[in-house]
C-alpha cells in the first residue's frame, strides 16, 4: 500500500484518481465531521458553494436538517452552527442531516469525490481510519489536506503523519511513503506526537482561531487521539455517512 500526501487540493495530480482517497481539515471540519456522526447525525451532505448547499438543504424538511459551517472560521449568518466539533452534541444532531459547507474542508473533498472509497480522517478517528485502510489493504491511497486557501497546513500534515506513522508501526511490510510531503509529515508527527495541541496552536490556522476567541474547546476536542472509532466514508457523491 503506497501512501502519499497531497498538501491542499491543487496538489492533487491530475488525471486518474486511486481507488481510495482520505481527507483531513484537523481544524476542524473532519474533526467536526466525526464528532457529529459518532453523536447520530444521520448524514452529512458536504457543499463547496453555498448556493448549492441552500439549493439542497430547502429541500430537506426543516425540523431533520441542520445548516453548518464557517467562512474564515466564523460561524455564517442563518446557519443553525458554525464549525465547532463540540456544539454538535447528540440532542441536537441525533437522526438529523448536516448540511455542511466550509472554507476549505468541503473544497478538498470536492477534489477527490470521484474516488471508489472516500474517508474523512481527524486525530480522534485517526486508528479506526488506518484499521479501516489496512484491513482494505489498497494498492494505493492519496491523503488530501484542505489547508487554508491553497496555502500548507501544519495541523493537517500533522493528521497526515500521525495516519502514515500508524500504517507503517502495523503494516511495516506492505506500507511504503509515496512522496515527500508524507515523509516530512511523518517526522512531523514524530516531532510533536506528545503534545498535538500544542502544534494546533502553533500553525497559522490555530492562531487566526485565537484572533477570533476562546477556541479552548475546540484545540483539545481537534487533538484528542484515537478516541472515536467513528469511520466517515461517502456513501453518495457529498454524502458521508459513518460506514
Ligand atoms: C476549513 O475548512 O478550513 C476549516 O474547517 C475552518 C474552520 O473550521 O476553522
Amino acid at each position: 500500500m503506497k501512501v502519499s500526501y497531497f498538501h491542499v487540493a491543487a496538489n492533487v495530480p491530475a488525471g486518474p484518481l486511486p481507488e481510495t482517497a482520505v481527507v483531513i481539515d484537523v481544524l476542524r471540519a473532519t474533526t467536526t465531521i466525526a464528532w457529529a456522526l459518532n453523536n447520530g447525525a444521520e448524514a452529512i451532505q458536504t457543499f463547496a458553494e453555498l448556493a448549492e448547499l441552500n439549493q439542497s438543504a430547502s429541500k430537506w424538511p426543516e425540523d431533520s436538517r441542520l445548516l453548518i459551517g464557517e467562512r474564515g472560521g466564523k460561524k455564517m449568518d442563518g446557519f443553525d452552527f458554525g464549525n465547532s466539533p463540540v456544539d454538535l452534541i447528540p440532542e441536537m444532531v441525533l437522526g438529523k442531516r448536516l448540511f455542511m459547507s466550509t472554507t476549505n474542508g468541503t473544497r478538498a473533498l470536492q477534489r477527490v469525490r470521484e474516488v471508489k472509497n472516500l474517508y474523512t480522517l481527524s486525530l480522534p478517528n485517526r486508528k479506526a481510519i488506518a484499521d479501516q485502510l489496512l484491513k482494505a489493504a489498497n494498492d494505493e491511497v492519496w491523503i488530501v489536506g484542505s489547508g487554508w486557501e491553497g496555502e500548507y497546513s501544519l495541523e493537517d500534515s500533522l493528521g497526515a503523519g500521525a495516519l502514515a506513522a500508524f500504517l507503517l508501526d502495523r503494516g511495516r511490510d506492505f506500507v511504503l511513503l509515496g512522496n515527500d510531503e508524507i515523509i516530512a509529515a511523518v517526522a512531523l508527527w514524530e516531532k510533536w506526537k506528545t503534545n498535538p495541541e500544542d502544534c494546533l496552536r502553533s500553525a497559522s490556522h490555530g492562531k487566526r482561531l485565537i484572533r477570533l476567541g476562546n477556541h479552548d474547546a475546540d484545540f483539545k476536542c481537534c487533538s484528542q487521539l484515537d478516541n472515536l472509532s467513528i469511520v466517515p466514508k461517502q456513501f453518495e457523491l457529498g454524502t458521508l455517512r459513518a460506514c
